[in-house]
């Protein structure tokens, strides 16, 4: 029983650190390589983090609804940027209406 129990400690121990180094590694570029990378403009994220961004997976349709409301809210782009921010954010960031819970 003992050693049950420490077994368990140790792999939720693991498994923090193993969750902060991959947090600490996205903090210094959680933006993946890849065109369009360079039309989000830094404006994405001074209101709010880009895990904001990277935190989540979008379709399309989803990742062009809210685009539009971040030009809403004040961000920057002309129309040929946010067709490759919503092409990025689709690609890097896609979930296809199936696999969506
Ligand atoms: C003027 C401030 C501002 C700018 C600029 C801005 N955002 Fe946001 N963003 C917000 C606020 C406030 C929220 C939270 C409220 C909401 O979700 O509508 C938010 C939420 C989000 C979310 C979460 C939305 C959700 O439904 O979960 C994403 C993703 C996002 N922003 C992406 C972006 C991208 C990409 C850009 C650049 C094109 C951007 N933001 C620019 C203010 C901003």
């Amino acid at each position: 029983m003992r050693k049950l129990w420490f077994g368990l400690v140790g792999s939720a121990v693991l498994g923090v650190s193993a969750l902060s180094g991959g947090l600490a590694w996205a903090q210094q570029d959680p933006l993946p390589e890849g065109p369009g990378k360079a039309d989000i403009p830094s404006g994405c994220v001074s209101c709010h983090g880009a895990e904001v961004i990277t935190a989540q997976k979008r379709t399309r349709a989803e990742w062009g609804d809210i685009l539009t409301r971040m030009l809403g809210y004040g961000a920057q782009s002309d129309a040929q940027q946010q067709k490759a921010i919503s092409d990025y954010l689709s690609k890097n960031f896609g979930a296809t209406p199936e696999t969506k819970s």
